[in-house]
């Protein structure tokens, strides 16, 4: 049975190496850039665990604005050998869920317009197109913003 937590300091080192194992280390976060999400006190990082070792990551970033708190889900990983078994649904179901306790309405994210398997799951979790991020990734490569409200 996974376990889902948020990492703290220490999880720094299992999270890159995550990174590493899913990325190419040019699309990868940097190890620096994980240690300060990690101690971010505007951004959620929620680890799966199987057997004490980290499938999944899933980080929400939470930032004020004049109608309220938006929350964006800033990345979604889950390790190659643990696709397919529906973790990713599971870490997203739990952070929606922690984000409603909060009274987070809307949640917003970025996805590549071809990727579909994430645009899959995003629809089936109830995200719908916002609007297209015209050249986001690079020229020629467009984002979709997605969003979601929690009621
Ligand atoms: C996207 C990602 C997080 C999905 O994780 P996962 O745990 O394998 O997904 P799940 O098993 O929970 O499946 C959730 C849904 O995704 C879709 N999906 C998953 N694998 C799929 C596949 N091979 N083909 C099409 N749709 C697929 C389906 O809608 C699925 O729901 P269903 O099983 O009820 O049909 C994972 O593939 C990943 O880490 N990819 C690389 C990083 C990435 O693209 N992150 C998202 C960036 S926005």
């Amino acid at each position: 049975m996974p376990d889902i937590a948020k990492g703290t300091s220490s999880d720094h080192k299992a999270v890159y190496a995550l990174e590493l194992r899913c990325f190419d280390p040019g699309m990868a976060f940097h190890e620096r850039q994980i240690k300060d999400l990690l101690r971010n006190p505007r951004a959620d990082v929620w680890l799966m665990r199987i057997n004490n070792q980290i499938v999944a990551q899933l980080i929400v970033l939470r930032r004020r604005f004049r109608d309220g708190i938006h929350a964006r889900i800033y990345s979604l990983t889950v390790d190659l050998a643990f696709r397919g078994q529906g973790l990713s649904r599971q870490l997203l179901t739990h952070a929606l869920a922690e984000l409603k306790k909060k009274k987070i309405r809307n949640v917003y994210l970025e996805v590549e317009s071809d990727a579909h398997v994430p645009i899959q799951l995003y629809t089936s979790m109830g995200f719908s197109q916002h609007h297209v991020l015209t050249d986001y990734y690079e020229v020629g490569r467009h984002g979709i913003k997605m969003r979601k409200t929690l009621d």
